[in-house]
């Protein structure tokens, strides 16, 4: 449903070269709110707050934030904020609020 949001919503602004990028980004974001506090509750978004750029949003139900790590060679997790890290060029980042936080990662429109 997060991928199907973002790639409808990209398609409907004319910035399909962006669909892919995106659909990995919320993909990374919500697997990991599901481990966390998408269990109390979630909500995704995406937001094109200026021309240059747009951003994706995900808000669960923990206060617990976002921790980027440095994954070993061998190492099959922790590699999911590495991934939005390198596709925003590091414009990514969390806000606590009273229920939980939203973690967001930006795009710039090519
Ligand atoms: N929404 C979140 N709520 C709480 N903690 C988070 C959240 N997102 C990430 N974290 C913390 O940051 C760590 C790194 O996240 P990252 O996505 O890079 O790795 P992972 O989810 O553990 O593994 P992978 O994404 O490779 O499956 C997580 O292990 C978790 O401790
Ligand atoms: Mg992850």
């Amino acid at each position: 449903m997060a991928r199907r949001l973002v790639r409808e919503k990209l398609e409907e602004w004319g910035l399909d070269d962006m669909v892919d990028p995106a659909e990995l980004i919320v993909s990374e974001l919500v697997s990991n709110a599901l481990k966390t506090g998408g269990l109390t509750f979630m909500q995704v978004a995406i937001r094109r707050p200026a021309r240059g750029y747009v951003r994706v949003f995900v808000r669960d139900g923990s206060r617990e934030l976002p921790v980027l790590m440095e994954a070993g060679v061998d190492e099959e997790c922790h590699r999911g904020l590495a991934l939005v890290h390198h596709l925003t060029g590091g414009r990514w980042g969390a806000m606590l609020d009273p229920r939980g936080k939203s973690v967001h990662a930006d795009l710039p429109v090519p």
